[in-house]
């Protein structure tokens, strides 16, 4: 393919014509592949871009009328609120059961910080089999099909850099036990790294260097894929969002999923009481009537360690990124194929080929990447909807290996919500100090995915105890 002169005048007007420098030499494959990657590039938009984000870092203004915002507390604090929440609670049930939900998990990040080589869903969690985190997904999807007799439609984000092996992954298992005409993969976006240069870095003579657009982008890939209109003519009202690195969170949850509908709100998030003023949680505020989130690392320290009378923190909710969508929402947000939400910098070690062509693996960042975040939406919904959950219920993410926020914590936190879930239903669990499970357990979210659950089960095993230092797995 020869490359066409109106792209090559719009590469050079954006100043970035070493995209072309081997052009001539590459062959037939290699013109194909980077004629087509820059045929997606907005050059027009790229020296604002680099103007906005490579030149400077971008300054993160903090709005003066910024107040943390509320949110509906985990247990109801009065009787209006208990009759609110049981009302909710039906509802999202019924709206689960007729199909009016469907599940959505980001997968397309590149879990650098978890160093694995693969698909960061095909990571083996199960604290005693190793089961993977998409298969605790799958198998709670199976859970919640059966307790509310439907079928829940699973969409799955994945980037251009695993998609065939996510694929590959739920073939070789056979979906885990799901129809596979009810999982439906779509890739993500990309942008283009940039060099502190302001030029377009190239991984290879053939290929500009390119990466997953943020989970931002999960909105208008929704609609290029045809998601959106699948989901439409099924019948999907609202959207369950999770990220694949984090098992713990129900794939369904009535009540967050029916105060949503009530309350007519367009995007909802879950909020987590952060464990202190600078946890790694984004935190939630209000500015001009809208929430929005702000960055940990954006909230002056004055703000995040701002105290209330009561000596609790001013900001205290953080965001464990699990929300509640309406499809309407994103078919308005993303009409005319568009969607512009802000951008985030992140500088980074980016392998590339230097001047002459040789590939160069960077000891320190020479560049940035620039992801779009989902919680940027939230300002753009006419209503929004908080409500706050118990951390060791929902939320125990592994981006690291070891350490806060790790495959350690995790599997710590999935082994004492199953301990509690058993405990719940009677059965004695032996424990350490500090509430730490004395042995590896693991429930299978296939039998358990509430204590309503467990009770059952625990019934029909006839199981009364966890022997101590025991390694069990109840499948
Ligand atoms: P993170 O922000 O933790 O990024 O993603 P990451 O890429 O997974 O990990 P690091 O930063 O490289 O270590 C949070 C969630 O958003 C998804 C991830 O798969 C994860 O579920 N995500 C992130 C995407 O789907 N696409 C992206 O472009 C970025």
């Amino acid at each position: 393919m020869a490359i066409d002169s109106k792209l090559k005048s719009r590469i050079a007007a954006a100043g970035q014509s070493h995209v072309l420098k081997y052009f001539d030499e590459l062959d037939e494959a290699g013109r194909n592949q980077l004629v087509e990657q820059l045929s997606k590039i907005d050059f027009e938009a790229l020296p604002g871009l680099v103007a906005d984000y490579v030149a400077k870092r971008p300054e993160i203004a903090i709005p003066a009328d910024i107040a943390a915002a509320s949110y509906y507390p985990v247990n109801p604090s009065n009787d209006d609120e208990k009759a609110l929440y049981a009302k909710a609670t039906e509802l999202g049930r019924k709206m689960i059961s007729e199909g009016k939900v469907a599940c959505l998990t980001v997968a397309g990040g590149q879990g650098t910080r978890l160093g694995f080589d693969g698909p960061q869903g095909t990571f083996p969690i199960g604290p005693v089999t190793g089961r993977t985190l998409f298969q605790y997904f799958a198998e709670g999807i199976l859970r919640n099909q059966e307790k509310y007799g439907t079928k829940l439609d699973w969409f799955i984000m994945t980037s251009k850099l695993n998609h065939e092996s996510t694929v590959a992954f739920f073939r070789e298992h056979g979906f885990f036990g799901l129809d596979e005409a009810q999982v439906f993969f779509f890739t993500q976006g990309t942008m283009p790294a940039i060099g502190y240069d302001g030029k377009l870095l190239m991984s290879a003579k053939d290929s500009l260097s390119l990466s997953p657009d943020g989970h931002g982008g999960t909105l208008l890939a929704l609609r290029r894929s045809g998601a959106l209109d699948r989901m439409r003519s099924k019948g999907v009202e609202a959207i369950s969002y999770f990220q694949v690195d984090n098992p713990l969170v129900p794939v369904v949850d009535p009540l967050f999923i029916g105060l949503h509908a009530l309350t007519g709100s367009q995007m909802s998030a879950i909020v987590l009481e952060k464990t202190g003023p600078y946890e790694k949680l984004g935190n939630f505020c209000v500015t001009g009537g809208r929430v929005s989130i702000i960055e940990y690392s954006d909230l002056p320290k004055e703000m995040a360690e701002r105290r209330l009378p009561d000596g609790s923190l001013e900001f205290s909710g953080g965001s464990p990124a699990i929300h509640v969508i309406s499809r309407g929402f994103v078919e308005e947000l993303t009409e005319g194929d568009s969607l512009k939400l802000p951008w985030h910098r992140a500088d980074k070690k980016i392998p590339c080929i230097d001047a002459t062509g040789n590939p160069v693996a960077p000891e320190s960042p020479n560049g940035v990447k620039l992801e779009s975040f989902i919680f940027d939406a939230l300002p753009l919904a006419k209503r929004t909807m908080l409500l706050a959950r118990d951390r060791a219920e929902v939320f125990a993410p592994t981006k690291n290996r070891t350490g806060v926020d790790s495959v350690e914590s995790c599997r710590a936190m999935l082994m004492a919500r199953d301990a509690s879930r058993l405990q719940a239903a009677g059965v004695s669990v032996p424990m350490r100090e500090g509430g730490v499970v004395d042995a590896l357990i693991e429930v299978s979210p296939r039998l358990v995915a509430d204590v309503d659950d467990a009770v059952e089960f625990a019934r029909k095993r006839n199981l009364q105890s966890v022997v101590r230092g025991d390694k069990v797995c109840f499948e």
